[in-house]
């Protein structure tokens, strides 16, 4: 049995073709869809799927609305193929997906993907990354270092509520597709791919057994946003210079 609290990071195989992925990022590359930036993740996002299919980051933030795709994913029939078959399945219909684009040459500083009221409850969320650079990701260890992840899976599961940040090194654009929002983990066909990930790719998985809890409460994000003020250095209290 997986004590799903337990993951951190774990590679997932959804089949999806590289070909496929190249098509999905050419149609993310397209200048119509609509965008936000966003000063928590410190990255561009391209909503999907969203609250009421919302494009603003206020609308977007309450969950508790029912989800609805937005009108990028009318520009984006691949996008929209390939996450209605082998995403939704998993995560269910209820779910928020959105793109986080991260110029070449920069970084996601560390966050949370959840909120401090969820913290305990499970926070898994999925991704698919849409460029060739994958290890970039990485996880606050114990003693504030990075653990890197060294999965070559486009496709994985991470636990939003483990602070973790991401390194765009390359000249490009760095893309990947988000799900998250009340997915729980509690669906057969999630729970059998985590499986055969357990026996085939154990090697690639980060567990709390590797790294422990972080609990930084003031790293969320209502209340980092809160306290960075206009011209401040945003250094995440040292975290992420
Ligand atoms: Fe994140």
């Amino acid at each position: 049995m997986i004590d799903l609290k337990e993951i951190i990071f774990a590679p997932l195989n959804l089949s999806i073709l590289p070909e496929e992925i190249e098509q999905i990022k050419k149609e993310h590359q397209q200048e119509e869809l609509k965008s936000f930036y966003s000063k928590y993740r410190t990255c561009r996002m391209i909503p999907l799927m969203t609250s009421l299919g919302a494009t603003d980051p206020e609308t977007i933030a309450n969950k508790n609305q029912a989800h609805q795709w937005t009108e990028n994913i009318d520009k984006m029939p691949i996008t929209k193929r390939i996450l209605t078959d082998k995403f939704l399945p998993l995560v269910g219909s209820d779910c928020r997906i959105i793109t986080l684009c991260t110029p070449a040459h920069s970084s996601v500083k560390v966050h949370y993907d959840c909120t401090e009221d969820s913290f305990h409850e499970v926070q898994l969320k999925m991704r698919l990354v849409l460029t060739s650079h994958l290890n970039s990701l990485w996880f606050l260890g114990p003693d504030n270092e990075r653990v890197f992840s060294k999965s070559r899976s486009p496709s994985y599961v991470i636990n939003g509520a483990h602070p973790h940040g991401a390194i765009n090194d390359t000249d490009q654009e760095k893309m990947t597709i988000c799900l998250g929002g009340n997915f729980q983990g509690n669906n057969e066909s999630f729970l059998s791919s985590l499986k055969k990930s357990l026996l085939d790719q154990r090697g690639e998985w980060i567990t709390h057994k590797e790294v422990p809890k972080r609990f930084i409460p003031e790293l969320f994000q209502s209340r980092y946003e809160a306290i960075l003020s206009e011209g401040q250095v945003d250094d995440r209290f040292g975290l992420d210079l």
